[in-house]
């Protein structure tokens, strides 16, 4: 592999710019720190980057590729007109177009963004996740017998915790048909309903095409909360600063884990890695109970590369500082292993 390269690094934009756009006016908002961080380590390790922010309109990336045909894609795209179930449709084109890129493929992406199709594969594949049912509009909402209260009610195919609140967590009838119609009216969206798994959450970031590396691990702490209320990632317990301090959530390094609880969880999420067809680099969040289960409650593909979030800091901690990463996770785009 060459080592200056032609990258260009695409991701979302709220709105149309024309081609060339150097995005320095947006770049001094905190809401775009990845793109900022990404732009800033790609150049300094020398890559001739272009930047690109999709909105609405396809044709400029056609347009890119033919005229300044990019080595690489460096891939931030998580949605297009706002859809975040279009993510997979930006990198089928750059599949298409026979480009290399970064993150999932179209087919991890479609997997991972859809939280029933995901736990469908991975229960096939005798990893747990929790027992569930979605709840599609228009159908008619009721509570089966087979799933165990409480419940935790959440839009089908979303991020960042977005619908997801302390009234998610349901325990009886009423309120789990109530949550299910809030988030099919509210949120437009279909809805899962989980069993609600009771245990220490933890996030594993993974690197790898089929050598896989897995960095330290994360946990979500709720100091303050008291013993009977559901201890979740809310969207305001990832969020929100003020209620963080409040309630004492704090994103540290795993502390210890019972004997022999880091080597099962290395081998099932490297196991459910591959099974979803995960590429380049992902993070599993997951649930390990007091009697030591290990249970994945969601699977991320792209997931956040921002340098204070998960992924960055797990990798910094395992000898990955933010520049490396990235000239990784494009060794990763050409499908080389070497880490
Ligand atoms: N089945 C479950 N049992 C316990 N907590 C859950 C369950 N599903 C989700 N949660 C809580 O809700 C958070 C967000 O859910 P998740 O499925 O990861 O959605 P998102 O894509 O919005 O991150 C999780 O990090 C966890 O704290
Ligand atoms: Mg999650």
């Amino acid at each position: 592999m060459r080592k200056k390269l032609k990258v260009l690094l695409v991701f979302d934009s709220p709105y149309s710019v024309p081609q060339g756009y150097d995005f320095k006016k947006e770049f001094k908002d905190v809401d775009w720190d990845t793109e900022r961080q990404v732009y800033k380590a790609l150049c300094e390790i020398g890559h001739r980057v272009t930047m690109m922010g999709l909105y609405n309109d396809i044709s400029i990336l056609f347009e890119e590729v033919k005229n300044n045909k990019p080595d690489v894609v460096f891939n931030l795209a998580e949605v297009f007109t706002q859809k975040s179930h279009f993510d997979k449709n930006v990198a089928w084109l750059l599949e298409m177009l026979g480009i290399p890129y970064t993150g999932g493929t179209p087919a991890s992406l479609l997997i991972c963004n859809n939280k029933a199709i995901s736990k469908e594969i991975l229960s096939y594949h005798r990893i747990k996740v929790p027992h569930f049912h979605t709840f599609y509009r228009d159908h008619r909402i009721w509570l089966p017998k087979r799933l165990k209260l409480p419940l935790i009610v959440k839009p089908l195919c979303e991020e960042a915790s977005r619908g997801i609140s302390q009234a998610s967590v349901v325990d009886n009838e009423e309120a789990f048909i109530e949550r299910v119609k809030f988030i099919h009216q509210s949120m437009n969206s279909d809805a899962i309903a989980e069993e609600y798994i009771e245990g220490r959450e933890l996030y594993v970031s993974i690197m790898g095409n089929k050598r896989l590396k897995i960095f330290p691990l994360r946990e979500m702490k709720f100091g303050g909360f008291g013993e009977d209320e559901p201890r979740i990632a809310t969207y305001k317990a990832k969020w929100d600063y003020d209620y963080r301090k409040r309630w004492e959530i704090k994103n540290v390094f795993a502390g210890r884990l019972p004997n022999g609880i880091n080597v099962k969880i290395e081998e099932i999420c490297k196991r459910a890695y591959r099974v979803l067809n995960m590429r380049c680099y992902g993070r599993l969040d997951i649930r390990v109970t007091p009697d030591s289960r290990v249970y994945i409650l969601e699977a991320n593909a792209n997931p956040s590369l921002d340098i204070d979030d998960e992924f960055a800091v797990s990798a910094a901690k395992a000898g990955l500082p933010f520049k490396k990463l990235i000239q990784k996770l494009i060794k990763l785009a050409f499908g080389k292993e070497q880490l």
